[in-house]
């Protein structure tokens, strides 16, 4: 039986199969463990005038982290964290663990450690939760996607050309040529809006980022969608009823991880705040005498001082043309700027990068030409043949799972949040 599964079987015999994550041995004839599988926790009580003092034996020989099958009654206790105890009649342990499992990482260890050791870490509780949790944040995320229309695709991880910007891609060796790791599926899920209508995929993007701050991974998972006939005003619509709609459901389905990480979440409002980008670098200069030259991206800093300034989620909106890669639509009622949003955050930062695609042919040529290096548009030939065939309005969005997780919980950095990090330093496990 599942530990999740056996609050409904109080007073009633059970057994469990779990790891030991805690153990107080007192004298020779008690033992108290702390059992956790994966799904929830129970404390254990075994003493030796229950089990037989032959078969109490071997379990003051184990030590942390060995697995454990235990026989026992479930009864209330109002002392235990879960408000019942299991009384062990009877267990046997399944495979032993090793003394030195005490010394792996401990609260205090570096962080270093912390990272060689994420293979005994995600065995905590608490690290656990995170890990559940964001399998719980994929499904509702998948139910509103589906919910609206919206069918998963799956675009190359492989690519032979870039998406985002060419300083933050890492090649390849593919054969006898060059590749790349993909940073957006972004032009792939624009394709597929001609066999599909509204699509989405959750994939890895990959930056070779060599920003070391507690929000940047070189790995990260990435939820992109992009709909068909769907203009700028559909677009930060659907992006905030996707929010508020994950939040509603993890404030009903999700309180004891909340718990877990001291989290009161309430509903979001919609719409959002929105600043145009230009306002924003008037405001940084005005209130709080941060010059951002007019065409250069908000950097961290000052990023966070917009958030801190309106203490609530910011749709940054119509970036100019000259930041933006070329295929952000221009905006009709002013050729400078763009049809271009980020989603800020509080804890968080930048949680959406999102925007209407151009469709002028004209437009785009003229913008790779001018891009430092040029782009070559035999590259895009695919992607260029999308607008030549029966283009239509299009737009879309990506957003970095792990930076969603860290707002929803307040997880202060972002390596916490993943399986597996992989930073500039850390390739292992
Ligand atoms: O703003 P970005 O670069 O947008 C794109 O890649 C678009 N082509 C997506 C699209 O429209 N389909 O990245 C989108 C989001 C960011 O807002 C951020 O949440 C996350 O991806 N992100 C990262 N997360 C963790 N580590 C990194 N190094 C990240 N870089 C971006």
């Amino acid at each position: 039986m599942k530990l999740s599964e056996i609050s409904s079987e109080l007073g009633k015999e059970i057994t469990v199969e779990s790891w030991i994550i805690r153990m107080r041995k007192q004298g020779k004839k008690l033992v108290f463990l702390s059992l956790f599988d994966g799904t929830g926790e129970v404390q254990a009580t075994l003493k030796q005038s229950t089990i037989g003092i032959d078969e109490f034996k071997p379990i003051l020989d184990v030590f942390r982290g060995a697995s454990i099958r235990t026989t026992g009654i479930l009864k209330e206790d109002s002392r235990a964290p879960q408000g019942y105890e299991l009384q062990v009649t009877s267990f046997e342990i399944i495979h032993p663990s090793d003394e030195t499992y005490e010394q792996q990482v401990t609260h205090e260890s570096s962080t270093d450690i912390k990272l060689s050791k994420r293979h005994i870490v995600i065995r905590g509780p608490k690290s656990s939760s995170i890990l559940r949790f964001q399998s719980h944040v994929l499904h509702y995320m998948r139910d509103y996607f589906y919910s609206k229309g919206l069918e998963e695709v799956f675009p190359p991880l492989i690519v032979e050309a870039q998406a985002e910007g060419g300083s933050e891609l890492f090649e390849i060796k593919y054969f006898d040529r060059n590749a790349y790791l993909t940073q957006s599926s972004q032009l792939y899920l624009e394709a597929a809006i001609f066999s599909l209508r509204d699509v989405f995929c959750i994939l890895p993007s990959f930056r070779a980022e060599k920003s070391k701050t507690r929000r940047h991974l070189t790995e990260y998972r990435h939820v992109e969608a992009e709909g068909a006939f769907m203009d700028f005003e559909d677009l930060v619509k659907f992006i905030e009823e996707m929010i508020a709609y994950i939040v509603d459901k993890v404030i009903a389905n999700d309180q004891d991880i909340l718990k877990m990480w001291d989290r009161e979440l309430q509903p979001i409002k919609t719409p959002f705040r929105r600043i145009k980008y230009g306002d924003a670098i008037k405001l940084l200069k005005d209130e709080y005498d941060i010059t951002i030259p007019h065409g250069e991206d908000i950097s961290d800093a000052p990023e966070r001082q917009l958030i801190d300034h309106f203490g609530e989620p910011l749709v940054l909106h119509h970036f100019p043309t000259t930041m933006k890669p070329f295929y952000h639509k221009i905006d009709p009622e002013d050729k400078n700027l763009t049809r271009s949003a980020d989603f800020l955050f509080p804890g968080c930062g930048e949680l959406v990068g999102s925007g209407e695609r151009e469709t002028d042919i004209g437009s785009m040529l003229e913008r790779m030409a001018k891009m430092d290096p040029p782009v070559n548009p035999e590259e895009y030939y695919w992607y260029m043949d999308l607008r030549k065939y029966g283009s239509v309005p299009h737009s879309g969005f990506g957003l970095g799972l792990e930076r969603l997780i860290m707002w929803l919980l307040g997880v202060e950095h972002i390596r916490d949040i993943t399986l597996f990090p992989r930073t500039v330093t850390r390739l292992a496990p």
